[in-house]
C-alpha cells in the first residue's frame, strides 16, 4: 500500500485524508500539533471504512516520526487570515509554518512527492522546493485542479448539461489574477465559446476568480474544503497510479510561457514520477499578459516573503 501524509488535520486536511482513503489510494498519516484533533478524525474515518469499503489504514499523531517513507507529502498546515491580520501577517506565519513542516517532513521521506496546498498557494509551493531542495519536478502546487473544477461547475450550471462532460482549464496564480482560458474549455470536446455568449462566459470566469472568496463570504468562519480535498485526492490518484493526467498546476516555471523562476498554474502532466513535463500552448497576445501579470504578482510575494523570512 502506499503511504500518503497530510500535514494539517483541519478541514481540508481531514478532507483529503476522507477521499484519499475512499478512493483506497493509500494508508493515510495524518499529522497536526494540536493533540487529539488527527488522532480522533483519523479513527472516525476508520470507522467510516467498513461503511465506504476500503482498507486503507488511517492514523492520526503529533509525531513525524509516522510519516517516514511516505510515497507523497500533502501540505495544508497553516492559518486563515484573520480580522485585524494584514497579508504580510499572514504570509509570515504561514510560511514559518510551511518551512517548518517541509524540513521535518523531508527528512523522513526523501523521496517523496509534495502536493502544498497552504494558501498563499503558489509562494507556499515555491517555499516547499526551497526548502527541501528536492527537484521540481517532485513540488506541486494544488490550485489549478481547484479553479478548473469550479469554473467546470459553473459551466454545467449555467448550460444544464452533465459536470461530467466539462472540462475547463485555469492558468495562473491562485487569487484574483487566475487566467481561466474559455478557448480550452468545453462541453464534450465542444469549446464553451460555441455553447455560450461571452458576455455569460465572463462572468462564469469572474466567479471562479472570486470562487474562494464567495465560499468564505458564506461559511463566514473558514474557507472551502469539499472541492480542495477533492482535489487533492484527484492529484494524488493521477500520481500513485501513474496515470499521466494533464491537469492545470502550479509548478515551477524555467522558460516555459516566458516564465521564469517562479511556481504558477499551467498544464502539466502527473505521472508517477510526480510533475513529468510542462505542456506549452500557444496562447493569445491577451492570455500572455494575464499569465505575466499574474507572475509578476507571485514573484512580487515570493520577494516579500524572502524579506520576511530573512532569507530562504
Ligand atoms: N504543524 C502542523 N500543523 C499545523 C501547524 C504546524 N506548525 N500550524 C498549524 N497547523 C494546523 C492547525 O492546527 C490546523 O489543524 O493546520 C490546520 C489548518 O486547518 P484549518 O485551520 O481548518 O484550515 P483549512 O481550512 O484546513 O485550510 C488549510 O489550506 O486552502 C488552504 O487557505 C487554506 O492555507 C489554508 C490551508
Amino acid at each position: 500500500m502506499n503511504k500518503v501524509t497530510v500535514v494539517g488535520s483541519g478541514f481540508v486536511g481531514a478532507t483529503v485524508a476522507q477521499y484519499v482513503a475512499d478512493k483506497e489510494l493509500a494508508d493515510v498519516v495524518v499529522v497536526d500539533i494540536l493533540e487529539g484533533i488527527p488522532q480522533g478524525k483519523s479513527l472516525d474515518m476508520m470507522q467510516a471504512a467498513p461503511i465506504n469499503g476500503h482498507d486503507c489504514n488511517l492514523i492520526g499523531t503529533n509525531d513525524y516520526a509516522e510519516t517516514k517513507n511516505s510515497d507523497i507529502v500533502v501540505i495544508t498546515a497553516g492559518i486563515a487570515r484573520k480580522p485585524g491580520m494584514t497579508r504580510d501577517d499572514l504570509l509570515k506565519i504561514n510560511a514559518n509554518i510551511v518551512k517548518e513542516v517541509a524540513e521535518k517532513t523531508v527528512k523522513l521521506s526523501p523521496d517523496a512527492i509534495y502536493i502544498v496546498v497552504t494558501n498563499p498557494l503558489d509562494v507556499m509551493t515555491y517555499l516547499t522546493w526551497k526548502t527541501t531542495k528536492l527537484p521540481t519536478s517532485r513540488v506541486i502546487g494544488m490550485a489549478g485542479v481547484l479553479d478548473s473544477a469550479r469554473f467546470q461547475a459553473f459551466i454545467g450550471m449555467e448550460l444544464g448539461f452533465s459536470v461530467e462532460d466539462t472540462k475547463a482549464m485555469v492558468l495562473g496564480g491562485h487569487g484574483d489574477l487566475m487566467v481561466p482560458i474559455p478557448r480550452f474549455s468545453t462541453v464534450n470536446g465542444i469549446p464553451i465559446t460555441e455553447l455560450m455568449p461571452a458576455d455569460r462566459i465572463e462572468a462564469l470566469a469572474e466567479r471562479t476568480r472570486n470562487g474562494g472568496a464567495e465560499i468564505v463570504g458564506l461559511l463566514k468562519a473558514g474557507s472551502a474544503y469539499y472541492a480542495p480535498g477533492a482535489s487533492v485526492a484527484h492529484m494524488v490518484e493521477a500520481i500513485l497510479r501513474d496515470k499521466n493526467r494533464l491537469l492545470p498546476c502550479a509548478v515551477y516555471a524555467d522558460g516555459e510561457y516566458g516564465l521564469k523562476d517562479v511556481y504558477i498554474g499551467l498544464p502539466a502532466v502527473l505521472g508517477r514520477e510526480g510533475m513529468k513535463k510542462i505542456v506549452e500552448l500557444k496562447l493569445t497576445a491577451e492570455e500572455s499578459a494575464a499569465l505575466k501579470k499574474s507572475a509578476d504578482s507571485i514573484k512580487e510575494n515570493i520577494d516579500q516573503m524572502n524579506k520576511l523570512l530573512v532569507a530562504v
